[in-house]
């Protein structure tokens, strides 16, 4: 297939799917977006074209499970490959409304691949997680760890991947990368594009944001007994540049993969709530009160991967630190105290 390739991104508007856009586009490919703005807003969209200065070749407000308005799509666009994105992501929800959860992530990836394979179109780089391996018991973690999802949202992780293994066996000319994030954070540098959360943030690196922006109060740690250093979890945190620049480097490679191969995305390095904390301080130069506060459940300890195989697959590694991570989140809440919304 000769470049530049057709990438239809589903989920685009999304956090990560919009800086991958911009990657994207950075790097001379054709992108088609579809996104039913579940949980984002066209604003993003018309953002990353700003960034990148190109335009994408087109977007689409759709819900991937219409296999009709999917089918248009793919016979508008000669498609190449597939990032999917498009997911519900909430832990805490996922437990609320399991059916929901199941139907969007796993009926969404069922009907994309069914309309792919009525088109032909064999390759896919999918969004996983590193929340399938649940309570890990050996840390670091390699690909080879089992998964044991501790909640819905995991759970359809876990089964998307399943449902791609079985239908490489069934289709040998499917080619798939399920890349598992561990925790990504961070904007564009641009400060135009960033994570805009709906209501209030449940994950530790928007919330600081907002604490510092003098939006929330104060953050709430979860714990300081856990047996980590300083007693508090300790995360894998991956700039979103990386993630992004990770898909890129996946669609390179796809060609070289038989099947689904499963990688960790992920930096390697482990982080304390106390540690992200002080380099968020650094970072915006604001106070940041916390307090601590009861264990979250169904948190764990320390979730840290090994991110060998991606390296010694692609010759590729996540190398933005946790500075630039706290440092570009600053920048983009300052410029956008209210996100996207204003
Ligand atoms: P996000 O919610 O910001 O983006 C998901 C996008 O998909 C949103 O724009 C939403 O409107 C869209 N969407 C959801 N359901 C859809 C549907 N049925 N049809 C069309 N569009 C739909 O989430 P994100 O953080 O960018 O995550 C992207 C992917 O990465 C998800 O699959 C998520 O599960 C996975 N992931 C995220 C993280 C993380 O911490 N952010 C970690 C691991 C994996
Ligand atoms: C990080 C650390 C909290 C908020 C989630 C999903 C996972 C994956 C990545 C999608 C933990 C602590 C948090 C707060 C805190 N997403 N914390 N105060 O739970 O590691 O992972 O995002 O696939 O599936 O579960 O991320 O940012 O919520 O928490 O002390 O207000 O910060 O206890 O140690 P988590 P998080």
């Amino acid at each position: 297939m000769s470049l530049p390739w057709t990438i239809l991104v589903t989920g685009g508007a999304g956090f990560i799917g919009s800086h991958t856009c911009v990657e994207l586009l950075d790097y001379g490919y054709e992108v088609v977006v579809v996104d039913n703005h579940a949980n984002s807003s066209p604003e993003a969209l018309a953002r990353v074209q700003k960034v990148a200065g190109r335009p994408l070749a087109a977007v689409y407000t759709i819900d991937v499970r219409d296999r009709a308005a999917l089918t248009e799509v793919f016979e508008r666009h000669p498609v190449d490959a597939v990032i999917h994105f498009a997911a519900h992501k909430a832990v805490g929800e996922s437990v609320e409304l399991p059916i929901d959860y199941y139907d969007n992530n796993v009926g969404g990836t069922t009907a994309l691949l069914a309309v792919m394979n009525a088109h032909g179109v064999h390759r896919l780089v999918f969004s996983s997680s590193c929340s399938l391996y649940g309570n890990a018991e050996r840390i670091p973690i390699t690909e080879q760890s089992p998964a044991a999802p501790t909640n819905p949202y995991a759970s359809t992780k876990w089964m998307c991947e399943q449902v791609l293994t079985d239908v490489c066996r069934h289709r040998p000319d499917l080619q798939a990368f399920s890349l598992r994030y561990f925790n990504p954070v961070g904007a564009h540098p641009s400060a135009l594009l960033g994570e805009d959360p709906l209501g209030i943030p449940s994950n530790v690196m928007p919330y600081l944001a907002q604490v510092a922006i003098g939006r929330r109060e104060k953050i709430s740690v979860f714990g300081d007994d856990w047996p980590t250093h300083d007693g508090t979890g300790v995360r894998d945190y991956i700039h979103v540049m990386d993630v992004a620049e990770g898909h890129r480097i996946a669609l390179e490679h796809l060609d070289e993969v038989r099947g689904v191969r499963a990688l960790n995305l992920a930096t390697g390095v482990g982080t304390s709530v106390l540690e992200l904390v002080a380099a968020f301080r650094r970072a915006s130069g604001r106070p940041i009160p916390y307090e601590i506060t009861a264990r979250r459940p169904g948190d764990v300890a320390r979730l840290i991967a090994d991110p060998g195989e991606i390296e010694r697959a692609w010759g590729w590694r996540a190398t933005r630190t946790l500075d630039q991570m706290c440092g570009d989140v600053w920048r983009f809440q300052l410029d956008n105290p209210v996100g996207y919304q204003a």
